[in-house]
């Protein structure tokens, strides 16, 4: 795995964390790797044929194979590891973001920033955020241990790194340069003046997206401050100008027709259904006449998977803490981008795109579901 790029917000691991990380991360991909594709040796071999014999048809549902998997010795193996790795991974990484807590929350203070950051005192965390410690993150997105605290960002930017085993960049932006190849290649000349980035986290896409477009203000809101103060010293590190705000992506402090771009990435499957409608309004709201949504997803849309890569992509919703995730990768977002009244809307996949200006994209006729292609539903608001 390659090294993260170790900027000055980064809670840098010492040896032996290091170690830690590597191992973790190492066992995931392995997991993740070698050990899934043995779920098809059992599922073709032992599960639909003992299926078969005793109902007289292969499973028809997700959820009929799902519990039929859920029997097989091999599938419950693949599973706890999987779910141990990630056990792992977070353990390591709160000990370590624990020791320097007091540097990292002092770093945070920026004297003369580019950038801004506004917290909301009043702010309501919903529900479904609140409810549950997503992809077993402790604490979640959006935790308070301490007087300024950087905490929940510190441990999500390492996670995610070791997460995908690096696979997204040395400063996990790979999503970022992507929303901005998807922009080059699909709407070309588009030159947006004002950008909002929803559930931007600690600003991985976020900062990715605004290199691309150093003449635009861009935006970017979440729901933790402790995300949001991280996230700030973060960029500023980077020297690069955002304006992060606390705000529920389902109704924000924005005037009408505030932003020539509304963009998110990974934030559908963290909302409940509900939710999803609320911030395809307030996307149009947000929108200049004319202007551009581009949400991003991963790409896992049931109705293209069969029916184990189905059950196998949605291990994360029962076992990974991540409720949403079956009914995210069901629905329909076009058809509801539409009912909240966004035009010239188109959904597909995307390939990942090593350089946005040389490689730009839009959407391709072929899909799969590896770390190289995401979903993406793009709109216009009508002009
Ligand atoms: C998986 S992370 C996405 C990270 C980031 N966009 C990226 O691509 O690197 C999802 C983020 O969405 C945020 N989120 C979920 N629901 C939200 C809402 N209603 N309003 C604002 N942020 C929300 C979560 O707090 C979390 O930080």
């Amino acid at each position: 795995m390659t090294r993260q790029a170790a900027h000055p917000m980064l809670a840098v691991p010492d040896h032996d964390e290091a170690a830690r990380d590597d191992y973790s991360s190492t066992f995931r991909h392995y997991v993740l790797s070698t050990l899934t594709p043995g779920n098809r040796v059992v599922h073709d071999a032992e599960v639909v044929p003992a299926f078969t014999r005793a109902k007289g048809r292969a499973p028809a549902t997700r959820q009929e194979l799902r519990q039929a998997m859920e029997r097989h010795p091999y599938h419950q193996m693949w599973g706890s590891l999987l779910r141990v790795s990630q056990e792992i991974m977070w353990d390591g990484l709160e000990g370590s973001v624990h020791r320097q807590l007091p540097k990292l929350i002092a770093r945070a203070q920026v004297k003369r920033p580019v950038g801004s950051l506004y917290l909301d005192g009043s702010f309501v965390l919903p529900r479904y955020l609140a409810a549950v410690d997503h992809h077993c993150m402790p604490g979640s997105y959006s935790a308070e241990v301490a007087e300024g605290d950087v905490r929940a960002g510190a441990i999500y930017d390492r996670g995610v790194y070791i997460y995908h085993h690096g696979a997204r960049g040395s400063l996990h932006d790979a999503n970022g340069r992507m929303l901005a190849a998807f922009l080059n290649g699909t709407y070309p000349g588009f030159a947006p003046r004002r950008i909002l980035d929803m559930g931007c986290s600690v600003g991985h896409s976020t900062v990715g997206l605004a290199k691309h477009f150093p003449k635009a203000e861009v935006h970017a809101i979440d729901v933790g401050a402790a995300m949001l103060r991280y996230a700030h010293g973060r960029a500023e590190a980077l020297g690069v100008p955002v304006h992060f705000a606390q705000a529920n992506a389902e109704r924000t402090h924005y005037a009408d027709a505030s932003f020539d771009l509304v963009v998110s990435s990974n934030l559908f499957h963290e909302t409940a259904r509900p939710a999803l409608a609320n911030i395809l309004c307030e996307t149009k709201r947000l929108l200049r006449p004319g202007g551009i949504m581009v949400h991003m997803e991963v790409p896992y849309r049931y109705k293209d998977l069969p029916l184990l890569e189905q059950v196998l992509r949605g291990w994360q919703t029962f076992y990974n803490a991540e409720p949403f995730w079956d009914a995210i990768c069901s629905i329909d977002v076009a058809d509801a981008a539409k009912r909240a009244g966004l035009v010239d809307v188109r959904s597909g996949y995307v390939r990942r795109s090593p350089d946005p200006v040389k490689e730009p994209r839009t959407f391709t006729d072929q899909w799969g579901t590896g770390p190289d292609f995401r979903f993406i539903v793009t709109a216009r608001s009508s002009a």
